[in-house]
């Protein structure tokens, strides 16, 4: 039973699934979590793949880009595909000082400049908040020591905003003196399809760069070895 943008079966995927933005970056993600893991879709190369991890199902699918594109795969797999939990695992820009490059963010509320959560409740500013439970079990899993010997593991809000390239003058500061910890375009839709379908979810994220102090900035290798940290901390929340 195919939707339009994932051919697969309901039993095809896991009831989590891990997102990142990517799709080569879901491939590599399975391949380094799972010995057994199988290709589940392709549609427009949106890879997604399901196998186990100590033996518990679990799916890995890319999301691409900002708010529209992961409402289309999230709506899909929570209302289709028997999907459960859906996290996202995916790098933001620091605006906190708090945040330094390296750094994880478990995202417990986004923000957001887009109107895609603002369209659900006639008059109402609904706040997307991550659940819970699976904000509890990624942080359990940093203080376990099992988030490795990256940066310090942060709990809060971040923006997820619809530009990568405009902001309006000022907004990135005034983000910072309300403690918001990062940007990035995706989270705050997530939290609200989630919460449209009664499911769970949660963003976990590793800063690349930082809007507000350039002076730490990650190389192409440094990213993907700290992005193990996050994905620790996801993987520990998605078979929590
Ligand atoms: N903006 C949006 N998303 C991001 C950024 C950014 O600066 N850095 C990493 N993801």
């Amino acid at each position: 039973m195919a939707t339009p943008h994932i051919a697969a079966e309901p039993e095809d995927f896991a009831p989590a699934v891990l997102m990142p933005g990517d799709p080569r970056r879901a491939q590599r993600i399975a391949k380094t979590l799972m010995d057994d893991a199988r290709l589940v879709t392709d549609v427009r190369g949106m890879l997604g793949f399901t196998g186990t991890v100590d033996g518990r199902p679990l799916s890995v699918m890319g999301s691409g880009m900002g708010q529209p594109s992961f409402t289309i795969y999230a709506t899909e797999l929570f209302s289709q595909f028997g999907v459960e939990r859906i996290i996202r695992v995916g790098t933001a820009g620091g605006i906190s000082p708090k945040v330094k490059v390296g750094d994880v963010i478990v995202a417990t509320g986004a923000h957001t400049d887009s109107s895609m959560n603002q369209l659900r409740i006639p008059g109402v500013n609904f706040s997307a908040v991550a659940d819970f439970q699976l904000a509890r079990a990624a942080h359990d899993a940093s203080q376990a020591g099992r988030a490795g010997t990256g940066g310090t593991v942060h709990l809060g809000t971040v923006i997820s905003r619809d530009h990568f390239y405009f902001t309006p003058k000022g907004q990135t500061e005034a983000l910072a003196t309300h403690g918001v910890l990062g940007v990035e375009m995706e989270a705050a839709a997530l939290y609200g399809v989630a919460a449209e379908y009664g499911k769970q979810a949660l963003a976990v994220l590793t800063i690349s760069d930082h809007l507000l102090d350039h002076s730490g900035d990650m190389s192409a290798t440094e990213r993907e070895t700290r992005f193990a940290d996050s994905l620790r901390l996801a993987v520990a929340a998605a078979l929590s």
